[in-house]
């Protein structure tokens, strides 16, 4: 979920316009409903709509609502589902209080029980959110920031919260725990927000507000409190990045528009670690040739998209560093006990820095006296801000849900760890180093090439978008983006898509090939190249309809598959940025083929900052 405030001096008629313009840079937090609350003199106005932010605004079209505070919320759906009923602002009993929320309240149910036994509470809705706004309304006797602190001892659970009063008309009283919480500094006026893009047609200047902190916002002021309701100071901190970068320039679609942005995303990633002496400068990191040598294990956890650049990595980091890497999802390694010590280097990636298993999995690894290494794309973001050491892919602010630049520009942090960590242990040779500097060179320019060629993928994809299922195969290297493949297809077409290892189809998944069955084979390592033409076979001998994936030099496929893509000759090691590219390509024209929603698919969000 997304939440956006704003509080100014004057009555005016657009504070519901920047607050709903605000949240429609927080869609990608999600998009099941939105709503807003409005302070109009001596009362709430509260509106709210199933579906998109259009939705609120058809809504509230034609009314004046004049007002200079108000809340806005985007919702993703958590407790209760998707309906006006459910979506936020959640009030008290008579209105006086109104609340948005994103994350969850634990005891909610405790809490509701509590709230009807003991002051006959009425509920209207199915969601934890309004047992906050009953809280707040009980503890509340005309000083708002006293009843939130009061409301707040009684929460569990992950959450930032925004909370109006309707007597008191100049502040927005806002806390945060464990899921994101700014405040933007304006002139006359002051906000607060889930991220930063929300703000950015208004300010450069924003507090990051900590966990367990309480924000006071009012037209002149910010003052920030911390749990023992102490004034605490914090560093103004200035964006730099321009509002410009997250519109969709000209693309039909943000999914395309960043695509295409992988070539500079990858050359910014790769350049800005480069010393003049060609050696690699991990600005961020700080690990000694003692660390290293320290280590005896690599634990990489992350969530979808990030989890595949993660599979690659292990991939990267064991060939390189010549260390053990374990990988798992963060949603499973929080609660199985995983052996992490003072010896592990934990590796969190996250696009976002905010997903809510990834950070609870972080958490986990430091407790466990790990040391924390994340590679982030969000600067200032919750993982970033709890780790040891951050390393930033550059890859831009990414808004389709659908993550394809944050992914490659991963790759390339995965590999400049792996190089780094490899020469500081002394196990990568001068001449290991300058192929693989050579090649990770070359990858823009290819990767630029390899885009010029997306018409004849175009086409494959009006022949092929009618599919309902789709298979996809690799070995090696190409089994992770084997999987990135299928899951780009599926979330944005809603094709029932599947990947697996080449060698291991035959036990038991081949079952399901048949006639005209449709299966992507990704065949871009030379080592593993025979092998996989084996499996096309087995494949074709069922009666499947093969695409291959294939570097330009290797044409024997052709005899086997019925239709080839093919990328860039390369090393083998650094395949996996050119061959994820055709399948982003094809995954976002079927998409498109089939009439999707392809920057919001359904039920998604890009950020999950619920567990
Ligand atoms: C969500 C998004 C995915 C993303 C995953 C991890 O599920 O829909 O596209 O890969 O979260 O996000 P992160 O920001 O941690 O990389």
């Amino acid at each position: 979920c997304g939440i956006v405030g704003y509080v100014g001096k004057h009555q005016v008629t657009d504070a519901k316009d920047i607050i709903i313009d605000g949240l429609k840079k927080l869609e990608y937090r999600g998009y099941d409903s939105a709503g807003i609350a409005l302070n109009t003199g001596d009362r709430l106005e509260i509106r709210k709509h199933v579906g998109r932010i259009e939705n609120l605004e058809k809504l509230i079209k034609g009314e004046t609502l004049n007002s200079h505070i108000g809340i806005g919320h985007t919702r993703w759906a958590t407790h209760g589902a998707p309906s006006d009923l459910n979506a936020h602002p959640h009030c008290n009993a008579d209105g006086s209080i109104a609340v948005v929320h994103n994350g969850i309240i634990e005891n909610y149910v405790e809490i509701k029980e509590w709230l009807t036994k003991e002051y006959g509470v009425q509920f209207k809705s199915e969601t934890d959110t309004e047992v906050i706004a009953h809280l707040i309304g009980i503890y509340y006797d005309g000083d708002l920031e006293d009843a939130v602190f009061k409301a707040v001892t009684k929460m569990r659970g992950a959450y930032a919260i925004g909370v109006v009063a309707a007597a008191e008309p100049d502040k927005i009283v806002a806390v945060r725990k464990d899921a994101p919480l700014i405040a933007g500094l304006g002139e006359g006026c002051n906000f607060i927000a889930s991220d930063i893009p929300a703000l950015l047609k208004h300010v450069r200047e924003i507090y990051l507000i900590e966990n367990n902190e309480t924000v006071v916002v009012t037209a002149d002021d910010v003052k920030i409190y911390n749990e023992a309701r102490k004034q605490v100071k914090r560093e103004v901190f200035h964006v730099t990045w321009d509002a410009e970068a997250a519109e969709k320039e000209g693309y039909d679609h943000f999914m395309l528009k960043e695509i295409h942005e992988q070539p500079k995303g990858l050359y910014e990633t790769l350049n800005r670690r480069i010393e003049k002496d060609g050696s690699i400068k991990l600005d961020g990191i700080h690990l000694t040739k003692e660390d290293i040598e320290n280590f005896n294990k690599v634990f990489i956890v992350a969530c979808g998209t990030a989890y595949h650049a993660g599979l690659v990595g292990k991939f990267i980091l064991e060939n390189l560093a010549k260390i053990p890497v374990e990988i798992d999802v963060a949603s499973e390694f929080r609660y199985r006990d995983p052996f992490v010590d003072d010896k592990t280097l934990f590796i969190a990636i996250s696009q976002s820095g905010e997903t809510l298993d990834t950070l609870a999995a972080l958490r986990e690894a430091k407790r466990k006296g790990a040391r924390i290494l994340s590679v982030v794309n969000v600067v200032g973001s919750s993982v970033a801000r709890e780790s040891d050491d951050v390393f930033y892919t550059w890859a831009g602010p990414e808004i389709a849900v659908a993550s394809t630049k944050a992914y490659t520009t991963q790759l390339m942090c995965m590999y400049l760890i792996g190089l780094y960590m490899g020469r500081k242990k002394g196990v990568v040779s001068d001449e290991k180093y300058a192929q693989y500097m050579s090649e990770l060179k070359q990858i823009p320019d290819k990767l630029a090439n390899l885009l010029e060629g997306e018409s004849a993928i175009h086409d494959l994809a009006k022949e092929l978008y009618k599919r309902e299922q789709v298979f996809f195969i690799g070995r090696g290297a190409d089994v992770g983006v084997s999987y990135e493949g299928s899951l780009k297809l599926k979330e944005i077409s809603y094709i029932n898509s599947f990947a697996i290892a080449a060698g291991e189809l035959k036990h038991g998944t081949i079952a399901l090939i048949e006639k005209d069955t449709l299966v992507i084979a990704l065949a871009t390592q030379d080592k593993l190249y025979e092998k996989m033409l084996s499996n096309i076979q087995e494949v074709k001998a069922r009666g499947a309809y093969v695409i291959g994936v294939a570097k330009e030099g290797n044409k024997e496929i052709e005899k086997q598959a019925d239709r080839v893509i093919y990328i860039p000759d390369c090393m083998d090691e650094v395949s996996p940025f050119l061959s994820v590219v055709p399948l982003q390509i094809l995954a976002y024209y079927i998409a498109k083929e089939r009439g999707c929603d392809i920057d919001k698919p359904k039920n998604l969000a890009k950020s999950v900052t619920v567990e």
